[in-house]
């Protein structure tokens, strides 16, 4: 098998970089002409005025995006493989009348929405370009540089980029081999900890109880709850916003309403804390198109809980078929399942799939696991059918 590779690094504090995940480029795979293309592109410039924390950093690597048109199976990135609401396009064509207004900077109308649908206050949902952005708000609003964060591990590898920006010092506590909550969150140092719940990769979950509890022992800190995946499980910890001073819920359209090309996520917290996170907020952070769409997608549940529930379901089909193809998969409470080969290398595997077009992710740290978004029964299907074949060829 001849061929290249293609690091992509993370950094797990400001100027210690990780190689996060990578590429191995197979010759005979046209993918690998397109990205040598791109990276004689690349330009190699210092710039003397930036930042020494921002210098240090690689810049997180998002899921390879291809090109509109690319013929790929693409479960790399957690997308939901079903179209939106069918109300949420005329929802954003209405609006397109009245671009020359900038969009109401409170999003009045969708918090309130919001508010009904997760049952919670408006006046403590802060609205963002993506959940993404929230996250940046939560570590400007409530870290110092030089401060403390911390969160379980293997986790979001966004996180310690947006820590590394803002200066923080992250303090990383592993996980225990069952992927419950770890002791150590009760005391490390931290202003600010965040718990991605069900957690990206490992697709595990907690109940809300030791949340719930870590919330009152940490009184000192913020405490992030990110449910990016929230729908897909039995779980969740809505009933601790508001309750808890210092919860914050983080929800996204991005996976369970079909939406990541909207970019709408939610900061679910008390009026008290979100006044504080609306004054580091641009004041237009979520376009007028976005603000209508995603009304529309909240108001359609019927179509929302039947993309989720068909998810589901291929989600238990996808972890069975794997475990009889000898990977161990734990269940999982997201849209993706992590499937490993314990002690064995799957990154030519991944480079192999993606030579027949099909897209899951690797991360260095983990080498023997793939990540892999539940698709469509077909895209599963052809899956299935690639591992087969590369497995008997
Ligand atoms: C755990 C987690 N949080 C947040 C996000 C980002 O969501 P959004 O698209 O709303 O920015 C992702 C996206 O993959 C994620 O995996």
């Amino acid at each position: 098998m001849r061929g290249a590779t293609l690091d992509i690094f993370v950094f797990r504090r400001a100027g210690t970089k990780a190689v996060a995940g990578r590429l191995l480029l197979l010759d005979d795979c046209p993918a690998m002409k397109e990205i040598e293309r791109s990276a004689a592109a690349r330009p190699e410039a210092k710039v003397a005025w930036v930042r020494p924390a921002v210098a240090a950093l690689e810049g997180y690597a998002p899921g390879e995006q291809p090109m509109a048109g690319s013929r790929v199976i693409k479960l790399n990135t957690n997308e939901n493989p079903y179209p939106p609401s069918p109300a949420v396009k005329p929802a954003i064509e209405a609006e397109l009348d009245r671009l020359q207004l900038y969009p109401p900077p409170d999003a009045a109308e969708l918090r309130a929405t919001a508010g009904r649908i997760f049952g919670v206050d408006p006046e403590g949902i802060v609205v963002g370009n993506g959940s993404d952005e929230l996250l940046v708000l939560l570590l400007r609003t409530f870290v110092e540089p030089g401060a403390g964060v911390a969160w379980p591990v293997p986790t979001y590898s966004l996180y310690p980029t947006l820590a590394a920006v803002q200066g923080a010092v992250v303090r990383e506590v592993p996980f225990p081999k069952n992927f419950n909550l770890p002791a150590g969150l009760n005391s490390v140092e931290a202003a600010l900890l965040i718990v991605c719940n069900p957690n990206a990769p490992s697709g595990t979950a907690v109940t809300t109880a030791p949340l719930c509890e870590l919330a009152r022992v940490r009184r000192d800190a913020v405490l992030v709850i990110d449910e990016a995946y929230a729908d897909f499980a039995d779980e969740n910890a809505l009933e601790l916003v508001g309750a808890e001073p210092n919860v914050v819920v983080l929800r996204t359209l991005s996976k369970s309403y079909s939406l990541a090309g909207l970019r709408v996520g939610f900061a679910l917290t008390t009026p008290a804390m979100a006044r504080e996170l609306h004054k580091v907020r641009d004041s237009y952070n979520v376009d007028r198109l976005a603000q209508a769409g995603a009304c529309a997608a909240l108001e359609d549940q019927a179509t929302f809980r039947h993309n989720r529930d068909r998810i589901r379901a291929t989600r238990s089909r996808l972890r069975e078929q794997l475990l009889m193809r000898g990977f161990e998969v734990e269940p999982s409470h997201a849209n993706f399942v992590l499937a490993r080969k314990p002690a064995r290398s799957l990154e030519g595997l991944v480079a192999e799939l993606r030579c027949d077009g099909i897209l899951v992710r690797w991360f260095a740290s983990l080498p023997d696991a793939l990540r892999i978004t539940v698709g469509t029964d077909d895209e599963i299907d052809a899956l299935l059918a690639a591992l087969d074949r590369r497995a008997s060829g």
